[in-house]
């Protein structure tokens, strides 16, 4: 995680309506040059400062699309303002306003971590091995992929992107989401015995090589730990509350939640299925509060609620507020940058690579979802 050094205590000082004036204020001064994107799981005092709203992928595409911006605020984590950073032109600068907004998830797989592994699985394994990240990941996970024959996916394409890795290896090794490459593989109709999770803190990732060679997926043993919270009692209590109840559940729940799941899907799926609804329908999410909260507001003629009576949320994500924002165009409109995020050129190149493939493979058959805004 990035060191975010505190702020000048002027910024604890003001409040919420200053915070939100002063936002503004500097909005319009800096004007065309500036675009602020707002991943779904930002707090709504985050949010309504957003000129976009969408998952991680979709913020990055719309980051790629400004032609006139030279500064594109990215109101998220760390992986997501390095994927704008791949995806944008050289002479945009991509800031993320809070430099310790990181991602557990992204850090449960280092590139270290993942050259070992390699190295194990290629000894032993005589079978071609497609390395595919989850864009949830470090710029430096996701250049080795691209170098390896392999890709990017988002939980909205990874049955895709595994169907295709499949027909270029006979194996996979999906990281660092151990609970989406489970689902996702199994959604594809592969049993759970042709899964084995690789632990990169155990000698030859826990595994003996008659189990290495007979797997058809290495599911890396990373997690979400907002999304891991949502256990397997949870739909059965909603269900006891509310017999008329849909439950819809982000893959990165464990399968143990999705298979009691009514439906699964991505936070843009889970957006659209909310939306086309009809009124009086009742459900319980398991994903980010601030997501299902601003669900709950935006249908108040639908019943929406959290899948957990546990305070299911983000917290890295909410390390990114207004006082923060505002520091970061503060500076901005000063001329200075504060928390640019920067991929080195070269890794950028096998990145590209790999966010690539995906999109050459995914993006004919993407439907748009709603937003937020
Ligand atoms: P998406 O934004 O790709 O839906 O991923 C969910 C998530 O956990 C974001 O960090
Ligand atoms: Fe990472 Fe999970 Fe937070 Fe997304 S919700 S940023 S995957 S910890």
């Amino acid at each position: 995680m990035l060191f975010q050094p505190p702020l000048p205590r002027r910024y604890e000082d003001y409040s919420r309506g200053d915070l939100v004036e002063r936002i503004q204020r500097r909005k319009a001064e800096i004007g065309d040059r500036l675009v602020i994107l707002g991943h779904h799981y930002q707090e709504d005092d985050v949010i309504r400062h957003a000129d976009f709203t969408g998952d991680s992928l979709k913020l990055s595409q719309i980051a790629a699309d400004q032609k006139n911006a030279d500064f594109v605020v990215f109101c998220g984590v760390h992986f997501m303002a390095e994927s704008a950073d791949i995806l944008t032109g050289d002479d945009v600068k991509v800031i993320l306003p809070d430099l310790s907004a990181g991602c557990s998830m992204a850090d449960m797989a280092d590139i270290d971590q993942l050259e070992e592994a390699w190295d194990v699985l290629t000894e032993h394994v005589d079978d071609t091995i497609i390395p595919i990240t989850y864009v949830n990941s470090t710029a430096a996970v996701k250049a080795f992929c691209g170098r390896h024959r392999g890709a990017c996916c988002t939980s909205g394409n990874a049955k895709l992107v595994l169907e295709w890795a499949l027909t270029q290896g006979g194996k996979v090794l999906f990281l660092p989401d151990q609970h989406l490459g489970r689902n996702t593989a199994y959604d594809l109709g592969h049993a759970l015995e042709e899964m084995v999770v690789y632990d990169p803190h155990k000698r030859d990732g826990g595994l003996d090589v008659e189990r290495m060679r007979s797997a058809t997926f290495y599911l890396w043993k990373g997690h979400c730990s907002v999304h891991q919270l949502f256990t397997p009692d949870d739909p059965d209590e909603r269900r006891r509350e509310d017999s008329d109840v849909s439950i819809l559940v982000h893959p990165e729940c464990s399968w143990e939640v999705v298979q009691k799941a009514d439906h699964v899907g991505s936070t843009e799926h889970i957006i659209r299925a909310v939306h086309d609804a009809p009124a009086g329908s009742s459900w319980a999410i398991g994903t980010e509060i601030h997501l299902v909260n601003r669900l709950a507001n935006e249908h108040p003629d639908k019943m929406v609620r959290s899948l957990s009576r546990v305070q299911c949320l983000c917290t890295t994500m909410y390390r990114i507020d207004p006082k923060h924002l505002l520091h970061t165009l503060d500076a901005l409109a000063e001329n200075r940058v504060v928390n640019q995020i920067t991929v080195d050129p070269e890794m950028k190149r096998d990145a590209v690579t790999a966010l690539d493939r995906m999109l050459a493979y995914t993006a004919p058959r993407r439907a748009p979802a709603p937003t937020a805004t």
